[in-house]
């Protein structure tokens, strides 16, 4: 193996509902390939609340939680797997701060957001919520496996 593969992670990424309303899909889904990240895995979902709660159970009782599955329940999300070198936490620093206010420019939520309850994309922030969520949005077969080989013709 290429040296530098153990820190090889995969990663779930969601295109919130506002993502995909406001027509900035390929602009968020370029940003991860430019950086070079490798895609395995893209769907659409209309996400049921259970869905969504288990996905965010770990905010369960906060004040923002009913606001929050509301809003990742008003429409089509972009589920999708992504593989790369530390790319856990590399995708929280494309995305930036949870809130748009302050978020750095160059991050996709620094350029293109502005209130933390439109935020327009989620990722995994550890590796055992990483293999959790792709669990949670994902069958097995949907994900290809394919990167390795792939990096055999390109590097
Ligand atoms: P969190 O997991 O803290 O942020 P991140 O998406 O960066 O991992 O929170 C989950 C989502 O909950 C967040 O993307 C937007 C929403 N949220 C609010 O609406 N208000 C808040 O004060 C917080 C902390 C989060
Ligand atoms: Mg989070």
């Amino acid at each position: 193996s290429a040296p530098g593969d153990s820190c090889v992670e995969r990663t779930f990424i969601a295109l919130k509902p506002d993502a995909i309303q406001r027509g900035l899909v390929g602009d968020i889904i370029n940003r991860f390939e430019r950086k070079g990240f490798h895609l395995l895995g893209l769907k659409f979902v209309q996400p049921s609340r259970q869905l969504v709660e288990k996905h965010y159970e770990e905010h369960l009782g906060r004040p923002f939680y009913e606001g929050l599955v509301n809003y990742m329940t008003s429409g089509p999300v972009l589920a999708s797997v992504w593989e790369g070198k530390n790319i856990i936490s590399s995708s929280r620093s494309l995305l930036g701060a949870t809130d748009p206010s302050k978020a750095a420019p160059g991050t996709i939520r620094g350029d293109l957001a502005t209130q933390v309850g439109r935020n327009l994309v989620h990722a995994s922030d550890s590796p055992a919520n990483a293999e959790r969520e792709i669990g949670l949005w994902f069958q097995p077969e949907e994900v290809q496996s394919w990167s390795r080989a792939l990096k055999k013709w390109i590097n």
